[in-house]
């Protein structure tokens, strides 16, 4: 399927009055991403990554109480924090995503590969307690089983910009491939948000994809494709509940901090070279509002930012 058509298929199901996320879900189950069993361990992979930062930052997650912004369907980050030994995760949504079926199904993956999973989160916790933790995931058998077993928490319906939990509920606020698809003022709203709620020394840890979502899909466009798009054309593909990117660059991210009151304790990237050499050879027009930005800027498709509290 090219890149366009999916996003006819994301519109068609977005107009929907009602039943649009059943349908969405059901079409990605039959024929689109979804249609293979998950597998968490890539997420995992990169949660061990988060906690190397995190610990850097002196926060490792064990015994911190953690907020993630974003659940999506799954809960493979919030159960990595578990296995991390985080003492509580309250994981919040502004839609109910969240699909048992594949939750159980990425619980039974993580039970049956507990060697690799081993591998990625022994050098931040210790080995008899993780062990410990696993043996726990093997004995569930329905989700609310798994919640109560892991101590995660799921709030959706819930706006990250405005949570009930008291001032300094949480060490942690974290999400993972989520402020990409938010636009920027509802952000800003959830970096304030987060001041309120992290404890004294309390940390942020943002990680964002700022690649062309629909290229991970379609091998014939870059992770900068959509930069060629002025507003107007992009948000025809753009604009509705399942394919929205707000297509911010990293310079847009630090204003974003700073105006947020978040001082930045790491900024790490990731680039493209393949958008990069699009880029510096003139493969395509820019549109107006990345015209003379530099190929490398453009070209960042990752960002991980940890952060804390202005002074
Ligand atoms: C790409 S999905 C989440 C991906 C998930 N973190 C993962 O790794 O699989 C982004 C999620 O952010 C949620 N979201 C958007 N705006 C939000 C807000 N203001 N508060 C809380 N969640 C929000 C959306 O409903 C969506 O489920």
């Amino acid at each position: 399927m090219t890149w366009k058509q999916k996003a006819l298929i994301q519109r068609g199901c977005a107009s929907l009055p009602f039943g649009n996320e059943e349908l969405y879900y059901f079409l990605q189950r039959k024929f689109g991403s979804l249609r293979h069993d998950p597998d968490p361990l890539p997420n995992l992979r990169e949660a061990a990554g988060i906690a190397a930062d995190l610990a850097k930052a002196g926060t490792p997650p064990e015994g911190r109480r953690v907020m993630e912004v974003g659940t999506g369907r799954r809960l493979d980050m919030p159960l990595a924090f578990y296995l991390l030994g985080a003492a509580s995760v309250d994981t919040v949504d502004l839609h109910a995503y969240l699909k048992a079926e594949i939750v159980l199904k990425a619980v039974a993956a993580i039970v049956a590969r507990r060697d690799e999973v081993t591998a990625y989160f022994a050098p931040y916790t210790a080995a008899p307690d993780l062990a410990r933790r696993l043996d726990r995931l093997a004995g569930v058998s329905s989700l609310p089983d798994l919640l109560r077993e892991t101590r995660i928490s799921y709030h959706a319906p819930t706006d990250a910009t405005r949570t009930t939990f008291p001032d300094a509920s949480f060490d942690i606020q974290f999400s993972y491939t989520v402020f990409e698809h938010i636009p920027y003022d509802v952000l800003l709203g959830i970096l304030r948000e987060c001041r309120r709620l992290l404890a004294p020394g309390g940390i942020a840890c943002h990680h964002i994809d700022l690649s062309d979502h629909f290229a991970h899909d379609d091998p014939s466009i870059s992770f900068v494709n959509f930069l060629r798009f002025e507003e107007k054309e992009w948000s025809g593909y753009n604009d509705n509940q399942f394919a929205y990117h707000n297509r911010l660059r990293e310079p847009d991210f630090e204003r974003l901090y700073k105006e947020a009151g978040h001082d930045v304790l790491e900024w790490r990237t990731w680039r493209d070279s393949r958008g990069e050499n699009e880029i510096r050879s003139g493969a395509f027009p820019l549109a107006s509002r990345y015209r003379g930005l530099p190929a490398e800027m453009l070209a960042t498709v990752g960002v991980r930012v940890l952060s804390r509290s202005a002074a």
